[in-house]
């Protein structure tokens, strides 16, 4: 029979998470998204509330002061809050899946501990250090240097630039290179303290959208990192970066599915609702052939999404299917919100109504997590096995 051997049924457990991030989302984040927006103010009091409810450690096991769900509540949970607010759910998806989930993976006992707890409750915040001024999809060009010395310890020296969260991060899982000479098997991963000497962050950088996640430079200079706070091998940052990013890019689909979903619902009821020419303007064909697209491009993201979800809850490599999730979430975000603009007319224009507003936070779903020509590069290299 048709789809008889699939079954897109949630369990309670999902459906409770998801219920529990949708009341938070409509309740606190969404009426305060336009202030956020404007004043580009942190949101700390609402990341408090989500950590909480076990919304910034959604994946960690509960002894380590997590949710426990698996991978498909992550994309329930992001979905509503991103449909609140896109600049919330970049704070929560940093803190689940770039920082939590590297350390619950590759992390010490002791570092799970330390790290994850504090994070995972919501009472500090995390972040992801990668990306470097002369090198963002050229993730190996890194230049940031962590030399051993004598007794053990790493002396880091070096900038990271974009760094979701940095004006407000307590801790940083680094990358940076401890034998360059071996390029990407020469880089390292580590755990920074935010608050410790040789620790400088840059000024908030004024964005498009998403204007309440704060984004700075950090500088290391002869910043002291302990042989505890290598985060799993030595020589084996860059895999860990690209394992955890694979994770990451399941969140970022995740979001785009939220902000086109808010634009798509906000455009339903306004087609019904705004007349011209004597009629509902949903009743136009060009305004139906809108519609059939945007719900179309909506559940393809939603459902690929969910089968990259789904795949990492197997314990199997999802490299190829998040790619393809990110991918088609965020050119569908980008899509629906441009025709969710459109169809509002003046309105859609207008700082009076959030249409705006969705437009410009879809686009950076674009970029980060790795641009749309790096998750094509991603799959096909996947798909065809060249180079
Ligand atoms: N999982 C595990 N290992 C992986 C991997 C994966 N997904 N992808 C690559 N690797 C391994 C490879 O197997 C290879 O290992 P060996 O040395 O043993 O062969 C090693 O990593 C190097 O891989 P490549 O040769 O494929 O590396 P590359 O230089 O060609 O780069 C790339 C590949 C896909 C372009 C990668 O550099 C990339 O993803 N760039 C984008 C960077 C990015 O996404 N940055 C995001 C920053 S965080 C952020 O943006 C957060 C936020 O906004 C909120
Ligand atoms: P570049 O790599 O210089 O790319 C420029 C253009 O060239 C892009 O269109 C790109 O797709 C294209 N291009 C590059 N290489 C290829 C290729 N091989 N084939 C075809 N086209 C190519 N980074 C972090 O580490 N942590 C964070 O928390 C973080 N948060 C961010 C938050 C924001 C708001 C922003 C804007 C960025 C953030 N980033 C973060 C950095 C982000 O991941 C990078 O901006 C992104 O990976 C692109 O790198 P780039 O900006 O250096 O662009």
């Amino acid at each position: 029979a048709r789809g008889a051997d699939v079954d897109f049924r949630f369990t309670e457990e999902q459906l409770m998470i998801q219920d529990v991030a949708r009341r938070i989302a409509q309740e606190k984040i969404a009426p305060s998204a336009e202030h956020h927006d404007q004043t580009g103010e942190f949101p700390l009091a609402n990341i408090r509330t989500l950590g909480e409810n076990g919304l910034m450690g959604i994946e960690v096991p509960a002894e380590y002061g997590g949710a426990g769900m698996d991978p498909i509540s992550y994309v329930l949970a992001m979905v509503e809050i991103a449909a609140g607010d896109a600049a919330h759910s970049t704070i929560v998806s940093v803190n689940n899946s770039l920082f939590c989930n590297g350390i619950l993976k590759f992390g010490t006992e002791a570092q799970k501990q330390l790290y994850v707890r504090a994070i995972a409750e919501g009472r500090e915040i995390g972040a992801f250090a990668l990306t470097e001024p002369q090198s963002g999809s050229d993730a190996t060009a890194m230049r940031c240097k962590a030399i051993k010395q004598a007794d053990g310890t790493f002396l880091i020296n070096g900038k990271k630039s974009w760094i979701t969260s940095g004006p407000v991060a307590k801790y940083f899982v680094l990358f940076a290179m401890t034998e360059p000479e071996k390029g990407a098997r020469g880089i390292t991963a580590f755990l920074v303290d935010g608050d410790r000497a040789g620790f400088h962050r840059g000024k908030t950088e004024p964005k498009l959208g998403i204007r309440a996640s704060a984004t700075c430079e950090i500088e290391f200079a002869d910043y002291v990192a302990q042989p505890d706070e290598v985060l799993g091998d030595e020589g084996h940052g860059f895999k860990i970066a690209m394992g955890v990013l694979d994770a990451g890019r399941i969140g970022i689909a995740s979001q785009a599915i939220g902000i086109a979903r808010a634009a798509y619902e906000a455009t339903l009821a306004y087609v019904r609702e705004r007349k011209a020419f004597g009629q509902p303007i949903g009743a136009f064909q060009m305004t139906q052939a809108k519609i059939a697209d945007m719900k179309c491009k909506l559940d393809a993201a939603l459902l690929l999404t969910l089968r990259a979800a789904w795949v990492k809850g197997q314990d199997q490599r999802f490299t190829n299917e998040a790619a393809i999730a990110k991918l088609t979430a965020s050119e569908a975000a980008m899509w629906i919100t441009h025709q969710a603009v459109q169809i509002h007319g003046g309105m859609g224009y207008s700082k009076e109504m959030p249409l705006e507003r969705y437009f410009r936070d879809a686009k950076i779903t674009e970029i980060y997590e790795g641009t749309s020509e790096i998750q094509r590069l991603v799959i096909a290299r996947n798909e065809t096995g060249l180079r």
